[in-house]
């Protein structure tokens, strides 16, 4: 199945190329690129705002995508509002909740946060006089939530991330819901690196807000999604103004349309949303449990394969259970960067750094940065052992 998969993406295909960065940035498959360019060629208009025929189609293909995302997301079209990727998402779930906060008001973040997620609530805890309070990661990587004593009762916001973008730990979402729900905390989950693995349902999970990258999900650059419940999403205020958010404008009185077009002011980007919708309906539609299966199995050598060679530290959980196929490691005595570049010399796309999570670099005392191998469902097992021979020949070339 995997072979099927994968020969779906073009990019794939020149022999010797292993990707093992997708949590940076998935490829995509031939279908969405297919579906951008067709819709570029035969619906090329702004949406909601012409009565001719391209624009009606323009209106289809958008109105169509919003109602790919929902169905991924098991929630109604009008929870779903484009943004233009998951930071964009994640500031404006900030912004629009901040504006509500203030001195006396607290916000829960955690030390497994992308910068994404955690560099909003800094800034606009600085310019409203709320605080500030982390949730602490244990010695595996993954959110001690052994002590919620952090969200109490001035608490008005949890925002963690779902699953992190360096350890590939999976939070326990339900866990912290309660916990914040508890004390009437509005929860704004980072699901940026979940949802490349499967379908998901956030009311369910716990969540108020959830933020999604489009390519990390096989879609195009360009494009995000916030979901948020109705009844939230109703009484927050929108925090970009423009054109197609409203219906009447007088100098004082302004009606904001309902969401999600309130938090859609401006052209939004249309092609791109069409190609996520593509990208989505196409996940919908896989076999999850061979995926994921696939996916585990691949992660297992990964690991095994890491904890022979010399020097070699996994920075993360060592086993499988709740973690995504997000494997960080450091090698004592070779700095990242010299190992990604004598990998890509070999073919093997990695990434080394500090993976914009400064706060849970230093939480595991790995201030130089990591190297990070991330897999995908069309990652395959040449992929693992290329990335294994070529660390082990840097391994001595660098020690
Ligand atoms: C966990 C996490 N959150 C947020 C982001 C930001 O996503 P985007 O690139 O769509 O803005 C990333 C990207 O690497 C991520 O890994």
């Amino acid at each position: 199945m995997i072979t099927a998969l994968r020969s779906l993406f073009p990019s794939l295909q020149p022999p010797g190329r292993h990707y093992l960065d997708s949590a940076a940035m998935a490829q995509s498959p031939a279908l969405v690129m297919e579906a951008v360019a067709r819709h570029e060629r035969d619906a090329r208009a702004n949406v909601h705002r012409g009565m001719h025929e391209m624009a009606q189609r323009a209106d289809a293909a958008y109105d169509g995508a919003r109602d790919s995302v929902a169905a991924f997301l098991s929630a109604p079209a009008e929870e779903v509002i484009f943004t233009g990727g998951c930071t964009a998402a994640l500031n404006l779930a900030a912004r629009a909740l901040a504006e509500a906060l203030g001195p006396g008001d607290v916000v829960v973040t955690t030390e497994a946060e992308h910068h994404s997620s955690l560099l909003p609530w800094i800034m606009l805890a600085q310019a409203k006089g709320f605080a500030l309070r982390r949730l602490p990661v244990g010695g595996d990587g993954r959110l001690d939530l052994g002590d919620l004593s952090l969200i109490d009762a001035r608490c008005r916001v949890v925002a963690a991330t779902h699953a992190s973008n360096v350890t590939g730990a999976v939070s326990d979402i339900p866990l912290l819901a309660e916990a914040a729900h508890r004390v009437g905390a509005v929860v704004v989950v980072d699901g940026a690196q979940m949802a490349p693995h499967g379908p998901l349902d956030p009311r369910a999970l716990g969540a108020d807000l959830y933020a999604v990258s489009g390519h990390k999900v096989f879609g195009p650059t360009g494009i995000g999604v916030l979901w948020g419940r109705r009844e939230l999403l109703a009484r927050l205020p929108p925090v970009v103004w423009g054109g197609g958010m409203v219906g009447e404008v007088d100098d004082g009185e302004i009606g904001f349309l309902d969401p999600p077009q309130r938090f859609e002011a401006g052209t939004p980007p249309v092609a791109p949303a069409v190609g996520l919708g593509a990208a989505l309906d196409w996940l919908r539609g896989l076999d999850w449990s061979a995926i994921r299966e696939h996916e585990a199995m691949l992660t297992g050598r990964l690991l095994d394969g890491l904890a022979v060679l010399p020097g070699v530290r996994v920075i993360g959980p060592t086993y499988l259970a709740d973690r995504l196929p997000v494997v960080s490691f450091t090698v004592a005595g070779c700095h990242p960067h010299d190992l990604s570049h004598l990998l890509a010399e070999r073919g093997v796309a990695v990434r080394g750094g500090a993976h914009c999570a400064r706060p849970l670099m230093r939480a595991m005392g790995v201030e130089e940065g990591t190297l990070r191998a991330s897999l995908a469902l069309y990652s395959n097992a040449a992929d693992v052992e290329a990335l294994l021979s070529a660390l082990a020949e840097a391994i001595k070339v660098l020690r």
